[in-house]
């Protein structure tokens, strides 16, 4: 998380620095600051440094850049999600060198920063933050002294050396950009396993942790390799590997980010983005599910056959929203399509993966492309299974993500492009939509190659799915009303359940995600048979629960869990089709009647609007709450 952008070229820096930092809010915003530098004397070569820090959101950073001015044409910017340190403006970026010249601004974590920071105190380095980058501008500073001991003179080729140098020094996650007085003219960027993207536009280039910050400026980008620095300055870039060796590549061109970012008349962009999921549906269903398929190849997805063949076993590593996406998607897997199927924290398997299983198909889910944990799972599961040697264990990977530039792209040899456009919203929806959509098409090309289902069963399903955005459409009208009115019932409330069973387990955790990190009301997810287990101590008056029970298997059961819960005073809230059950609820939030393979693409429109509605009614900071950030490129 943290976001970070820099520039240098011929016009003022600071405007497009708050520019590309609006673009980035969504990965941290509890403080902001960026440094630019202007040339004071061409005499001297010298620049001089301003550098402006803000805690709490980007708006104090534009006022204070209004009030003291930051003039420069080369300029760094950062917005941070608190690791290391308090959200307060002593910890916001840059950091600088004890000369107060040269400025680093970082994102991701330097994991032996104690270490190095004890060394540099030891040197006499005085410290004026808690965070763990403050040790970096020291190190580049100790580094660019023995340069200029040599004999050297300032310059961008000294910069960029010590930059890679300490490179090498850090150990963790980072992704860095660095600017020194004594070389106006130079912008030096790094990264190590977080993002970083060069822009170039006219007369300009710039830098940045993600697409949107550089869309506003250019089409052209360069994104950078795992380990490798930069030296950026006005004449051109040149690209280095951590071993100092010159790279050559060639830019890209970035497309389909046309719809970036505009509320429309939503009051927010979680609201907007609920209601593109018709839109989205549409899109996906016109792509991937046209008339005329065999129902042998059902989809028209990217792959080749041999994509397919011979995979025995799934595994799906994911974090958040994106794992309960993955959990309804191993339930398509195994009962829908016959494959054995386990979902797995990515922060967990990192540590603690299951013993190696041949023929596996490993699926990283992540909309953003770049979770820190994800990513790392991925890596490990591929690098243990290549050193394997027995081809039967070779990695076979698939990443599901909104963001096809993103670093799993880069990191995952096949790709499934949700199309959900870019969500703003912290919390996750249309996306999670997406996700949905892209295991249903994954469950019915493998049930339909490995014949698990009959003709009839997959064409079904395949009707069924293109029937969704139209349904969508009228559900997410009617719930938006019905989700205002029941949303002040929850005015003093503290804690919800919510219960599902079977496919509809996940969603009963996307309602109790949704509402905890908006409302910021506790909320817990529990299969329904389950409550009886324990957490039925918890129910009493005060304590709604929300229960999921849609027709299928384990219809009557969730009634009779949801009935167990109701006899202990619960107000009971029933997510249900009109006229089964309505007697058994003291409200109702009623989804069409369809098969059970389908629910949970309808059950979870009422969990997103109700909890948008909790938090509205309580007038809070729905796009952007506290203490979370859109990505999460740290461990
Ligand atoms: O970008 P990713 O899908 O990998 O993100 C994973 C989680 O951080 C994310 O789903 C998070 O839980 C959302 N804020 C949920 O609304």
């Amino acid at each position: 998380m943290c976001g970070i952008v820099a520039v240098i070229g011929s016009r003022d820096a600071a405007p497009l620095l708050l520019e590309g930092l609006k673009q980035l809010e969504y990965r941290g915003y509890d403080s902001a600051g960026l440094a630019t530098i202007e040339f004071s004397s061409q005499a001297s070569n010298n620049g001089s440094l301003t550098c402006l820090r803000a805690g709490g959101k980007l708006v104090n950073l534009n006022s204070l850049v209004d009030r003291d001015g930051a003039p420069g044409q080369l300029g760094i910017g950062h917005t941070r999600w608190a690791t290391h340190g308090k959200p307060e403006e002593k910890n916001a970026h840059p950091h600088r060198d004890s000369s107060g010249g040269l400025a680093v601004v970082q994102n991701g974590i330097i994991e032996n920063h104690r270490y190095l920071r004890k060394e540099l105190e030891s040197e006499g380095v005085s410290f004026l933050s808690d965070t763990d980058t403050e040790v970096i501008p020291h190190l580049i500073a100790r580094q660019l002294q023995l340069s200029l001991a040599e004999g050297m003179s300032p310059s961008g080729s000294i910069l960029v050396e010590a930059v890679r140098k300490v490179s090498l020094e850090l150990k963790g996650a980072y992704a860095l950009a660095v600017i020194w007085d004594k070389t106006p003219e130079s912008l030096v960027v790094a990264r190590r396993q977080a993002p970083l993207l060069i822009g170039l536009g006219e007369g300009e280039f710039l830098c940045a942790s993600d697409t949107p910050a550089l869309a506003g400026f250019t089409r052209t980008i360069l994104p950078m390799e795992d380990g490798e620095v930069a030296l950026l300055t006005p004449l051109g870039i040149e690209l280095y590997d951590i071993r100092g060796e010159r790279q050559q590549r060639s830019p890209s061109l970035l497309n389909g980010l046309e719809d970036v970012v505009t509320k429309r008349n939503f009051r927010h962009f979680m609201l907007k983005e609920i209601y593109e999921q018709p839109e989205k549906a549409k899109l996906w269903v016109d792509r991937h599910l046209p008339y005329g398929l065999p129902a042998s190849s059902p989809i028209a997805y990217p792959f080749e056959n041999s994509f397919y063949e011979g995979i025995e076993r799934i595994q799906i590593l994911a974090c958040g929203t994106s794992r309960h996406a993955g959990m309804v998607g191993a339930y398509l897997l195994e009962q829908f399509a016959g494959i054995p199927t386990s979902v797995f924290y990515a922060s967990e398997f990192r540590y603690s993966a299951p013993p190696l299983a041949p023929n596996t198909l490993t699926i990283g889910v992540t909309q953003s492309g770049e979770t820190a944990d994800t990513l790392a799972a991925l890596a490990m599961e591929s690098r243990r299974r290549k050193s394997h040697g027995n081809p039967a264990f070779a990695p076979r990977q698939l990443g599901i993500t909104n963001r096809s530039e993103s670093s799993i792209a880069r990191q995952v040899p096949n790709i499934l492009d949700i199309g959900s456009g870019i969500e703003v919203g912290v919390a996750a929806t249309k996306t999670f939509l997406g996700q949905l959509l892209a295991f249903y098409g994954l469950a019915l090309t493998f049930a339909s190659r490995r014949k698990s289902r009959s003709v009839e069963e997959i064409t079904t399903m395949a009707n069924e799915l293109r029937n969704l955005p139209s349904q969508l459409f009228s559900l997410i009208e009617k719930h938006d009303q019905l989700s205002i009115s029941l949303s002040q019932m929850f005015s003093e409330t503290q804690n919800v359940i919510f219960l599902g069973r079977g496919i509809n387990y996940p969603i009963a955790l996307e309602g109790a995600l949704k509402l905890k990190e908006i409302s910021y009301i506790h909320a817990e997810g529990y299969p329904a048979g389950e409550m009886k287990h324990g957490p039925i101590a918890l129910l009493e008056k005060r304590v709604p629960v929300i229960s999921i029970a849609t027709p299928g298997v384990v219809f009557e059961k969730v009634l009779s869990n949801a009935q167990e819960a109701k006899a202990r005073d619960a107000k009971l809230i029933g997510v249900a089709p009109n006229g089964l059950a309505e007697e058994v609820f003291d409200a109702l939030l009623p989804i069409p009647e369809v098969s059970e393979w389908m629910s949970p693409l309808f059950s979870v429109i009422p969990m997103q609007l109700l909890s948008y509605h909790i938090a509205a009614n309580r007038g809070l900071d729905i796009d952007q709450p506290r203490n979370l950030a859109k990505s999460v490129t740290v461990e």
